[in-house]
């Protein structure tokens, strides 16, 4: 077994794990339908009761006109940037390098749409007011996504948003969110998730990150909008003929947990001063403003391994089941913070970080 193997393995076996939900298993779609009797009837082709009534509530939370339900983030956030490419007939959009858009779909906004993107900012840091202004002409759409995940979920304040929303509003531009994790920074910003899309034209919200549904997204906007969206929806194949166990989780799960990000997000800044305070270890941000955030180590990424199975093995507390390397002498991984956390009893945690220290005193000795 090589190491990557024996850190999960090891990780698995742990009876505490520091972030999530918990395992993805079938129980979490058995658990949201526990109160569903079996001869409700089903969403077809979206439409009916449990589709229409979740876009509903949905519309309302974020403050939209109407909503639609997406089975993927993916699907929903192409093609929101094509309708407003469309719109003002220019193929061209402005977005974060590291967004998902750009690092994880496969080149699908290029591919299917012939959209080209103008990349803002450098890869370590957050789009800021100057690099909107200095965009060039002929952009549609600009995306935002908040927080900016592959940079550890870091958030630009809120008065820089208004100014590039503001901004955007004045010159024509339509601004997308990338909300794929916007309940999780509501607290942060102490706004409401209305407040923020207000900003926004067009928003994409997940049910499976924070919320910890199976799968789905919600794409909101305004009603000629998502009139469009869901045509996209039926030429993409995401209007599948029923969507309900998606919904149904999404639903159980926004109700569960919407209410526990300030708390996951108070559970995040007290995780992240345990790494900082460990020798050659630092969080991004140093301090969180959501519920995550990245953990980098300045150890070889196997020998790190070694040392995490050990901890995990002495204290049945697991951190995480990866590293990534980014060179030969550091790595990283990401935390995110869910219902776990809360689980793990204090004087384990404090062992876990006392052993952790002492491993990486002496890899610097
Ligand atoms: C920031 C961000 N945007 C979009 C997506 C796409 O979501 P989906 O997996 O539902 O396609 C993800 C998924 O990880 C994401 O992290």
């Amino acid at each position: 077994m090589n190491e990557n193997n024996r850190l999960i393995e090891a990780f698995k076996q742990t009876n505490y794990q520091v972030a999530g939900n918990g395992i993805r298993d079938i129980q979490v779609l058995k658990e949201a339908l526990r109160n569903y009797e079996g001869h409700q009837e089903s969403d077809i082709y979206g439409k009916g009761k449990i589709i229409e009534d979740f876009q509903k509530k949905m519309a309302e939370y974020l403050g939209k006109e109407d909503a639609v339900f997406f089975p993927s983030g993916t699907m929903a956030q192409q093609i929101a940037l094509r309708i407003w490419c469309d719109h003002e007939g220019v193929s061209k959009v402005a977005y974060h390098p590291l967004c998902h858009l750009e690092i994880h779909e496969e080149e699908g906004l290029k591919e299917l749409h012939h959209i080209e993107p103008v990349l803002l900012a450098d890869k370590s840091r957050l789009i800021q007011f100057e690099d909107v202004v200095n965009m060039g002409e002929g952009v549609a759409c600009l995306l935002l996504e908040l927080p900016q995940r592959e940079i550890g979920g870091q958030l630009p304040d809120y008065q820089m948003l208004e100014a590039i929303s503001a901004y955007c509003h004045e010159k024509g531009i339509k601004l997308h969110l990338d909300g794929a994790r916007l309940f999780e920074i509501l607290p942060y910003y102490k706004k409401s998730a209305a407040e923020i899309c207000e900003l926004f034209d067009s928003v994409y919200v997940s049910f499976y990150k924070g919320i910890g549904g199976i799968a789905g997204a919600i794409l909101a906007g305004d009603k000629g909008f998502t009139k469009e969206s869901k045509v996209w929806k039926r030429r993409y194949g995401g209007d599948l003929i029923s969507l309900y166990p998606y919904i149904i989780s999404a639903d159980y799960y926004f109700n569960k947990r919407i209410n526990k990000m300030k708390m996951y997000h108070e559970e995040a800044k007290e995780l992240a001063g345990l790494f900082n305070q460990c020798h050659g270890i630092s969080t991004k941000p140093v301090e969180p403003v959501s519920n995550m955030f990245h953990v980098y180590i300045n150890s070889p990424k196997e020998k790190m391994e070694s040392i995490l199975i050990d901890i995990y093995e002495k204290t049945g507390i697991g951190l995480t089941g990866y590293l990534r390397e980014i060179e030969a002498e550091a790595c990283f991984y990401e935390v995110s913070i869910g219902d776990q956390f809360g689980n793990i009893p204090k004087e384990g945690l404090i062992k876990v970080f006392q052993m952790l220290d002492e491993s990486m005193k002496k890899i610097k000795e």
